[in-house]
């Protein structure tokens, strides 16, 4: 089955809100759906419910156990940095090989299409010599790049949509979720980045409710694979 990377121009852009909705969309159309988001940093225990893994969870509509969390999010740490800093505030460090290997196994074993969410943007670092980019190279997946509509989102798109290409990822879609308080139009954003990249489908999502469903999740699942 299909499986889809999910990764940004940045952090709290919109990957955990496009998954959930991808997978919310998913399951209404009956399609087999799972997730992971293998890293998360600044995690606290008391919120997981607010986590990534939390969301994830909560879309795929599986109990919100320690054990669920521990399965999709197997490298949590407390401190709010890049993975490899906020490792080693935890006095450990990421082995890459084995988060490779995670990933596979998970995509082997899942009933029909895995969602994997990254973690930051693109070229964040997860260990002494791997960032995102390096991940999402050895997975070999489609992948799905989210942008805002903040100040500046367009460079660090076209950035990242840039490497990527160089390390011949399979850049599907770009979707530009709309960002909190932005006073950069939407659609305009997704004009200027089709204008750079005609040969990549960018989507506009605009600012929903929590949990709402919306046209552009089908528009998305459709253009990177998934349906
Ligand atoms: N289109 C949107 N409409 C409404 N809220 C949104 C939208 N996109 C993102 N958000 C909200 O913005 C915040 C950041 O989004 P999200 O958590 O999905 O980012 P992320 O890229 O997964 O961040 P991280 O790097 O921490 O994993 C969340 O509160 C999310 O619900
Ligand atoms: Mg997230």
């Amino acid at each position: 089955m299909a499986s889809v990377f999910i990764t940004a121009s940045g952090t709290d852009v919109g990957k955990t809100f496009v998954a959930a909705g991808l997978i919310r969309y998913l399951r209404s159309q009956g399609e087999a759906i799972d997730a992971v988001k293998p890293i998360v940093s600044g995690f606290d225990p008391a919120r997981a419910g607010e986590s990534d893994s939390g969301v994830l969870l909560r879309a795929l509509g599986l109990p919100f156990t320690d054990e669920e969390i521990h399965d999709i999010s197997p490298w949590r740490f407390a401190a709010p940095l890049s993975p490899d800093m906020a490792a080693r505030h935890a006095g450990t460090e990421i082995d890459f090989d084995q988060l490779v290997s995670f990933c596979e196994t998970a995509m082997k074993e899942a009933d029909g299409s895995l969602l994997v969410e990254g973690v930051g943007g693109v070229m964040v670092p997860i260990d002494q010599d791997n960032t995102v980019l390096d991940w999402i190279a050895e997975l070999d997946l489609p992948v799905v790049l989210v942008a805002g509509t903040y100040l500046g989102s367009i460079s660090h798109t076209l950035t990242a949509a840039e490497v990527l290409d160089q390390e011949d990822c399979d850049l599907r879609t770009i979707v530009v979720s709309e960002s909190e308080g932005s006073h950069v139009p939407l659609f305009e954003t997704v004009a200027t980045i089709s204008r750079f990249l005609p040969a990549i489908e960018v989507i506009a999502l605009p600012r929903l409710e929590a949990g709402a469903d919306h046209p552009a999740f089908a528009q998305i699942a459709k253009s990177c694979g998934l349906v």
